[in-house]
């Protein structure tokens, strides 16, 4: 074991999801990898370490194998028992929780910059996830961050190489502990078996291959979804192998954004569009996001998408058992979700930005189900959202009810009516400008004047009835989160959200996110950009984001 001298980084906070740099960082500042791997094994427990196992798997991208042979070298060297590791270091995020609940790991290391692009160019990012499977919460990431920033020295067995191909044991002799165990698994099985338990693949394998079978079109957009969506949907359910593409993971995502959203996810947009297929969806880089669209290309806000899930919940066989202990979405997640917890009398919680808030009402037995307006749907079956689960829902749904994406989406308007939503990202805005912007407009939020006061645009009068920086106590732990968000509320519910990414490798994004509840029957089918277009007017006027930024439009509208 090597003991080696290192100087601390002072920009090694975890964001919303993980650290998360370029490329060129971890490679060009020294030991900056070891430093905040080194720093992760030390908050874990020493006494913790000698029995305990953590998982370590990524999403395939440029720099995941360096990484993965440092921790190991360096886990080693911190005495902590066994990893277990997904072959040639491939594993989803969704499947690094189910592992981790599984075999209950201690912890697990994800190496993944989620949707951002890969390459020598792109970003990579190291997450931790903790015992229940999910992102490490607050407390954890803030004594990582402070240990990061004081780091004087790591421990390191240089010598020690793992195979990463091949599947089973290897052990090693460090110093006094007692040996290291190296377990390379299966990056599929475990969480296949997992889906096994939760759907009715007899049902599903009907759908995608009996005599009246649907076609679908399944984009892993080069990520590390596709050898999932293969074993899974073409060989078990029987979908024809020409019906999931881009699934060989590649270092760099065939140069795309593994981000499965109208902009980047274009090409099935358009093979969509071209009416061959009934269903389509996208995954991202690390599986756990997902689009899902219709025949001709109908989109699903992902909204909407929690929404519908909660409204047929017991079209799935994993609630059928568990019952439906409650729902919840982030807080710029439009509010479709509130309308089917009220008919169906469950009850709602509304989280900050990020996984990692859902993961203590699951522990504590109070959610089941739960979305975000950023692709994000999962449930309690782990930690983490599941891009591949979300897609199987939705097929359970069509099972079931036979009917095509776009009925089920405008019965389900019908009948709860409608939330109208887009979200405009900034990305890459001078740090300073959106900072700034952020300020300036709390102030105005924060005046008393503001309360009250009315704005048009077009035909459309808003009142402001509430203004505030959105602030969470977790009914758990009562821990509170500040500063989540800036939000305006008007008299008649519709919302404006303004917030900066915390997922961003470079500059600033800024958010905006509009939310807006319909439910004239004349009106629930309009366009959601022209329906909203008077709310996206007035926040661009109270925030004057356009002047204080200079930008004139947005990078991403959803
Ligand atoms: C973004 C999304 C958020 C999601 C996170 C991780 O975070 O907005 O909903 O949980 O990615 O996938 P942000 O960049 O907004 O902080
Ligand atoms: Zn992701």
């Amino acid at each position: 074991i090597l003991c080696n001298p290192t100087s601390a980084y002072t920009d090694q906070k975890p964001g919303t999801s993980g650290l998360r740099k370029r490329v060129t960082v971890f490679q060009r500042n020294q030991h900056y990898a070891e430093n905040f791997i080194q720093s992760i094994i030390s908050a874990v427990d020493p006494s913790q370490r000698q029995e305990g196992t953590l998982v370590v798997g990524g999403d395939g991208r440029f720099f995941m194998k360096d990484a993965i042979q440092l921790i190991v070298q360096i886990a080693a060297a911190n005495g902590i028992g066994r990893l277990v590791i997904g072959q040639n270091g491939i594993m989803s995020t969704p499947a690094v929780s189910c592992v981790i609940r599984k075999i209950k790991a201690i912890g697990g290391i994800i190496l993944t910059a989620s949707h951002n692009p890969g390459g020598p160019s792109g970003d990579f990012g190291i997450k931790y996830n903790i015992s229940n499977g999910g992102p490490a919460p607050e407390g954890i990431t803030d004594k990582i961050f402070q240990i990061s920033k004081s780091i004087q020295e790591y421990h390191i067995c240089p010598e020690l190489k793992v195979d990463l191909c091949a599947i089973g044991k290897q052990t090693f002799e460090v110093d006094t502990f007692k040996p290291f165990t190296v377990e390379i698994v299966d990056s599929v099985e475990s969480y296949a078996e997992m889906l096994r338990d939760i759907f009715d693949f007899a049902a599903l394998k009907e759908l995608l291959s009996g005599p009246n079978h649907i076609s679908v079109r399944l984009d892993a957009m080069h990520g590390v979804v596709g050898p999932y969506v293969k074993k899974i949907v073409c060989d078990e359910l029987g979908s024809p192998a020409n019906s999931a593409v881009n699934c060989v993971p590649s270092e760099d995502f065939g140069g795309h954004h593994p981000d499965p959203n109208l902009t980047y996810a274009a090409d099935l947009v358009s093979t969509m569009k071209g009416g061959e297929y009934d269903f389509g969806a996208a995954f991202d880089g690390d599986g756990d996001r997902n689009m899902i669209l219709g025949k001709h290309g109908f989109f699903v806000n992902p909204s909407d998408s929690v929404a519908v899930i909660g409204a047929n919940i017991t079209c799935i066989p994993y609630f059928q058992k568990t019952g439906v202990k409650g729902l919840a979405r982030s807080m710029p997640t439009s509010g479709a979700l509130d309308n089917v917890a009220k008919a169906l009398k469950m009850q709602l919680y509304e989280t900050p930005t990020g996984w990692k808030f859902f993961g203590n009402l699951m522990d504590a037995g109070k959610l089941s189900l739960c979305g975000e307006e950023s692709f994000g749907t999962g449930s309690d079956h782990i930690r983490e959202k599941d891009g591949l689960w979300a897609v199987l829902a939705w097929l359970s749904i069509l099972a079931s009810r036979k009917q095509s994406v776009e009925d089920v989406m405008k019965e389900h308007w019908q009948k709860f009516g409608r939330n109208f939503f887009t979200r405009y990202d900034y990305e890459e805005v001078d740090s300073d400008a959106a900072n700034k912007m952020i300020a300036d407009l709390q102030q105005i939020m924060f005046d008393k004047a503001f309360i009250g006061q009315t704005f048009s645009s077009g035909d459309k009068t808003y009142k402001v009835e509430k203004a505030d920086n959105f602030e969470y106590t977790d009914p758990v732990d009562g821990s509170v989160s500040k500063g989540q968000g800036l939000r305006i509320i008007f008299s008649d519910g519709s919302r404006i959200i303004f917030r900066l990414s915390g997922t961003g490798s470079a500059g600033a994004t800024i958010r905006l996110y509009i939310d807006s509840f319909e439910n004239d029957p004349q009106k629930i089918y309009q366009d959601p950009q022209v329906m909203l277009a008077p709310l996206v007017d007035i926040a661009l006027r109270i925030s004057q984001l356009q002047e204080k930024t200079g930008r004139n439009g947005p990078t991403v509208i959803t």
